[in-house]
């Protein structure tokens, strides 16, 4: 789907755009654990959500943030901690380049950071990479924790009524 061929007046070239539902097609079919679990598909929805009304303030880059959301947990063995599954699924993102996935190397690195360190509860990083830690941790409600400010990364995350916002969503999910 993301090497369509395109026809232009100039003649025929390969697209080198990322289609975001093909790779959460690719991330649903990784997926080992229980898709509708803690770490499923619809908290992968909630962190979409969360991230994109996070980026409104923080200016991240919100593709990035996007496709944060559906591959960041997609290579997970358990629901507990399994620690490097971020390791895992930013491989899994790069083996993605080239066929599915189409960002400049430095977008990629943001990406690739982003998965892979996600699950190491730092809090300083560039501010996309920042919010989408953010946007995972503002979900911690669906296993009954409430985000703390302290463990957050940007202003907009945060905040109270963003805090209050995501924790009622959570748990109600
Ligand atoms: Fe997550």
């Amino acid at each position: 789907m993301g090497t369509a061929r395109v026809t232009t007046g100039m003649g025929t070239r390969r697209a080198t755009h990322t289609d975001p539902a093909a790779i959460l097609a690719a991330a649903k079919a990784r997926v080992a654990v229980d898709r509708h679990g803690v770490h499923g598909v619809a908290h992968w929805a909630r962190v979409r959500e969360n991230g994109h009304r996070l980026a409104r303030h923080t200016g991240a880059d919100k593709e990035l943030v996007e496709l944060f959301a559906f591959l960041h947990d997609c290579c997970r063995e358990d629901d507990n901690s399994d620690p490097d599954h971020g390791a895992r699924a930013a491989d899994f993102a790069s083996s993605l380049r080239g066929s599915l996935l189409h960002l400049a190397d430095e977008r990629f690195e943001l990406l690739f950071k982003a998965i892979r360190d996600h699950e190491l509860g730092f809090t300083r990083a560039d501010v996309t990479v920042m919010t989408c830690w953010d946007a995972d941790r503002l979900d911690l409600g669906r296993v009954g924790v409430r985000p703390d400010p302290k463990r957050l990364c940007t202003a907009a995350a945060k905040d109270r009524d963003t805090i209050d916002w995501a924790f009622r969503r959570s748990r109600t999910a």
